[in-house]
C-alpha cells in the first residue's frame, strides 16, 4: 500500500494523526492529512477550555469542524480529551470538592451527548500521574478525591456505551519507569473491580529527556495483558529518526491489542514543538521516517 492509513489497514489498525480546525482551510495540508491517515484527533478543539468556555454552555463550533472533515472523508475521530489538568476554564478552576465533581460529571455527559455513536475512543482522563514516585499529580480533580478517575469512567461509560474508552498519558512508555508503573497497577485495579476502562493510550513524545526504550513493547503487551486495547495516541520524536520511527511501528505491529497509531500533526510546521521537526513531512516532503514508518506497516 502506498499511504499509512492504507498500510496499517491491512494488519486492522489505523493510522492517525492530529488535526487543528485552524488548518483545514490550507490545502497542502488538507491534502496530505485526507489522504494518509484514517484516524484523526482534534489537537486542542475538544479540550475543557475550548468546548465548555462558560458553565453549562458548550461550544462545539471548532470541534464539529475536525469531526465533520473527518466524516466527510470517511475517516474515524479519537475523542480528545475530557478531563485534565490544563486547558481549564476559568469558571472550572475555582471550582472544588463536590460541585469540581459534580461539574466535572457535566462536562462528560455534555460533550460525549453531542457526539454520542461517532467517536472510536475517547481520552477520558490525561495526564492524572506525577512526573516521578508513581503516584498521582496534585491537580484540582485529584484533591476531589482519588476515586475522580473511575468517576469520570463510569461516567463517560453512561453517556456513549458505544465509546472505546482510554487513560492516556506521556513518559508511560518505559516499561521501568516509576509512573508506567503507576498507572499499570490503576489499571489493573480497574480491571479488577470492574471499573470500566478499555484503552491506554502511550502518548509517546520522545525526545533526548525521554527517549524510546526498547522496552516499548513489553509495556505495550503487559498493557494489552490486563484486557484493554492499547493505542499510540501522540507519537513525535525529536529529529524524526527513521529507525526509531520504524521500531515504534514495529512494537505496535507485535501486539495484537495494539490497535493504530497517531502521530502529534501532520508536517513539521504543524508541530507544537516544531523546532524538533518530529513528524513524518516536511511542507509536502514525506521524510526518511515516513518512509520506515510505510515500509514497517507494509511488512506486517
Ligand atoms: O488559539 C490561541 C491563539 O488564539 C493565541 O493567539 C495563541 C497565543 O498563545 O494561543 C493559541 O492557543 C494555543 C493553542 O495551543 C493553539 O495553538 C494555546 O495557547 C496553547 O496552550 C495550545 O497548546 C496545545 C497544548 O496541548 C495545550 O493544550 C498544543 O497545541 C497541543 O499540541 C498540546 O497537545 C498536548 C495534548 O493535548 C496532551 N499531551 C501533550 C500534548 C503536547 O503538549
Amino acid at each position: 500500500e502506498s499511504t499509512l492509513g492504507a498500510a496499517a489497514a491491512q494488519s486492522g489498525r489505523y493510522f492517525g494523526t492530529a488535526i487543528s480546525a485552524g488548518k483545514l482551510g490550507d490545502s497542502a495540508y488538507t491534502t496530505i492529512a485526507n489522504r494518509e491517515f484514517d484516524m484523526v484527533t482534534p489537537e486542542n478543539e475538544m479540550k475543557l477550555d475550548a468546548t465548555e468556555p462558560a458553565r453549562g454552555q458548550f461550544t462545539f463550533t471548532n470541534a464539529d469542524r475536525i469531526h465533520s472533515w473527518a466524516v466527510q472523508n470517511g475517516k474515524r475521530v479519537r475523542g480528545h480529551t475530557l478531563v485534565w489538568h490544563a486547558a481549564q476554564p476559568g469558571w472550572l478552576q475555582s471550582l472544588s470538592g463536590s460541585a469540581l465533581r459534580q461539574a466535572m460529571i457535566d462536562h462528560i455527559t455534555g460533550v460525549m451527548d453531542h457526539y454520542k455513536g461517532t467517536i472510536y475512543a475517547w481520552d477520558v482522563v490525561n495526564e492524572a500521574f506525577a512526573d516521578s514516585g508513581g503516584g498521582r499529580r496534585d491537580s484540582n480533580f485529584q484533591r476531589t478525591g482519588d476515586d475522580w478517575i473511575e468517576a469520570a469512567f463510569r461516567a463517560a461509560r453512561a453517556a456513549d456505551p458505544a465509546a472505546k474508552l482510554c487513560y492516556n498519558d506521556y513518559n508511560i512508555d518505559n516499561w521501568t519507569a516509576a509512573k508506567t508503573q503507576g498507572v499499570y497497577t490503576m489499571v489493573r485495579d480497574f480491571k479488577s473491580r470492574g471499573v470500566p476502562i478499555d484503552c491506554v493510550g502511550l502518548q509517546a513524545h520522545f525526545n533526548s529527556g525521554s527517549p524510546y526504550n526498547s522496552n516499548f513493547r513489553t509495556t505495550i503487551s503487559s498493557f494489552a495483558a490486563l484486557g484493554v486495547d492499547v493505542q499510540i495516541t501522540e507519537l513525535d520524536i525529536q529529529l524524526a529518526p527513521a529507525q526509531t520511527y520504524a521500531a515504534v511501528v514495529n512494537d505496535c505491529l507485535a501486539v495484537a491489542r495494539c490497535t493504530g497509531i497517531t502521530v502529534w500533526g501532520v508536517r513539521d510546521q504543524d508541530s507544537w514543538r516544531s523546532s524538533d521537526t518530529p513528524l513524518l513531512f516536511s511542507g509536502s516532503n514525506k521524510k526518511p521516517a515516513y518512509d520506515a514508518v510505510l515500509n514497517a506497516l507494509n511488512a506486517a
